[in-house]
């Protein structure tokens, strides 16, 4: 099935083909994204990038992706200038939005916005975060990352570490993952682990998946540490924010016992979780995986709008 005019949600919207063809095409897409190569491939396409919550690297690599590829964005990126501050609806908003140009990119805080704005919307929809539920794009970079690294995505063993219950990232990734057969392992601390319906679905797909307490010993046979930030922002009480806060940390010592070719993963920002002192090390892969963003959202753009890529 064509990619061309379709919402993409959730990661469980691409079936394993459709994220193959996203992978190979962005892979076709780096010397666009470095500019090293030019493409007008976007001319005359309009993008709305709607961003409800900050973001550094999802709107800026989709700015970035969108010119580089001729193509023009507007974008709202404080939502207390937008009218939804005098209590315009999502639903208008998005309704509003997709009459003014031909896709809507949309970070939200609300867990299910993009679902909803997808269906407000007569244009497609991508969603670039909504709260702490999934965020799609990420994980399509995440799996450029490994299978650039890797050479592919089965068998590989990935440990998750840090906050799985509000890591919108991990709950897209592990289902993916689980899609091509990657073995998972999950370390969080006691009050922040995976959502009994993330798990649930990864249990259904047929997932191999273990909990660990302690990374130490994950980390030795790993071929993947995929690190999150404890989300700050979702906690309700800030009290129970400060009992986890700086409960892990990934140093040169606790990355010392492990396989050469093991990467770090970070969806980024961080803030303290990885010591700056691995960023000089063969593991550190996040500002590469940072990268990655702008050639596969080219790709994942350029199938929706156009259904061709590179
Ligand atoms: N990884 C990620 O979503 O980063 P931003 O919040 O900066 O977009």
């Amino acid at each position: 099935m064509s990619l061309k005019g379709r919402d993409v949600i959730s990661i469980r919207d691409l079936s394993r083909d459709e994220i193959e063809e996203i992978l190979r095409a962005a892979k076709r897409m780096i010397p666009y994204a470095e500019g090293r190569k030019s493409s007008h491939a976007l001319e005359d396409r309009l993008v709305t990038l709607a961003f409800f919550e900050p973001s550094t690297r999802t709107r800026l690599s989709f700015e970035t992706e969108v010119q580089r590829l001729g193509g023009r964005c507007v974008t709202i990126s404080d939502p207390s200038a937008s009218s939804m501050r005098k209590g315009e609806s999502l639903h208008d908003t998005i309704r509003m939005l997709s009459s003014y140009g031909d896709g809507i990119i949309l970070r939200h805080p609300n867990e299910g916005a993009a679902r909803l704005a997808a269906l407000a919307s007569d244009k497609p929809v991508i969603n670039a975060g909504d709260g702490a539920g999934q965020h799609p794009t990420q994980t399509l970079l995440d799996l450029a990352t490994m299978q650039e690294a890797f050479g592919t995505l089965s068998g590989l063993k990935v440990v998750f570490l840090g906050d799985l219950k509000f890591g919108r990232t991990v709950h897209s990734l592990a289902h993916a993952l689980s899609v091509f057969g990657a073995e998972i392992v999950l370390s969080a601390p006691s009050t922040l682990g995976l959502p009994a319906e993330v798990r649930e679905h990864l249990d259904d797909a047929g997932a191999r998946v273990t909990e660990v307490d302690q990374v130490h010993s994950a980390v030795r046979d790993a071929d993947v540490l995929y690190v999150t930030r404890i989300q700050k922002e979702r906690f309700a009480d800030e009290a129970e924010y400060a009992k986890v806060a700086g409960s892990y940390r990934i140093d040169n010592a606790v990355l010392a016992g492990a396989k050469s070719r093991l990467i770090v993963m970070h969806p980024l920002p961080r803030t303290g979780e990885i010591a700056p002192e691995v960023d000089g090390t063969p593991h550190a892969a996040y500002f590469r995986q940072a990268f990655l963003g702008v050639p596969v959202r080219m790709a994942l753009l350029s199938l929706i709008l156009t259904g061709r890529a590179g």
